[in-house]
């Protein structure tokens, strides 16, 4: 019996799937099993860097007042406190690339691992002040699996007040993106490829196998 995941279209409306060329390439180079440690921690940085640039394409600006050495003009710049959530371990890997991008951001930790009794995420770190310090926060995960830390970050976010959040990630899962967009339909999804499912061990196939392993090479 085939047991894969439809998404409905109320699921996939906030799902953004890149299709863009350099994206696509990329992405064959992330999922050749030959692809070493450093070859693929940079081309986690590159598509990163590309899916920053899509995802960030609605953020707010204002006008201020710039003086060229010519005359002084109206120009943009971001109006919103942006924070970079990564989950560890393997989202670490995007943090380099959206600073790059936006080096005001405010990175924050936060751990989780899933109690293998109960299957849960329990939290063993996070040190979040009381009130939220940004706007927006990006969510950063390449692999967007069983949704499971995705959802559990989410929901930590939101209880600190952050009303902004979007998840950026390389590759999905529709198994995922279901989880997610169940717990939270208002947090938009971006990611370079929606691949077939995941495996019995909870891996995404065809996917890249274990993205903290082929990035720190602890295979
Ligand atoms: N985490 C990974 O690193 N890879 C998968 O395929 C699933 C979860």
């Amino acid at each position: 019996m085939d047991n894969r995941v439809i998404l409905t279209e109320t699921e996939k409306s906030g799902l953004h799937v890149s299709s863009h060329p350099l994206i696509l390439h990329k992405l064959s180079i992330l999922r050749d099993i030959n692809t070493e440690p450093k070859r693929f921690r940079e081309v986690v940085e590159e598509i990163t860097s590309l899916l920053c640039y899509e995802a960030t394409s609605d953020l707010p600006v204002k006008t201020v007042q710039i003086q060229t050495p010519l005359v002084e003009t109206d120009c943009q710049e971001i109006d919103a406190r942006i924070g970079l959530v990564p989950i560890l371990r393997s989202g670490m890997g995007m943090v380099g690339p959206m600073l790059k991008m936006i080096p005001s951001a405010q990175v924050w930790h936060i751990g989780l691992y899933r109690d293998k009794r109960t299957l849960q995420p329990v939290t063993y770190y996070n040190k979040l002040p009381d009130q939220a310090t940004v706007d927006v926060c990006l969510v950063l995960d390449p692999m967007l699996a069983t949704g499971g830390s995705a959802v559990a970050t989410i929901d930590i976010l939101k209880q600190w007040g952050t009303r902004h959040i979007k998840f950026l990630g390389l590759i999905a899962a529709p198994e995922g993106v279901k989880a997610l967009r169940q717990a939270h339909p208002d947090v938009p999804v971006y990611v370079a490829a929606l691949d077939s499912h995941l495996n019995d061990h909870a891996y995404i196939v065809p996917g890249l196998g274990d993205a903290g392993d082929r990035q720190y090479g602890t295979i």
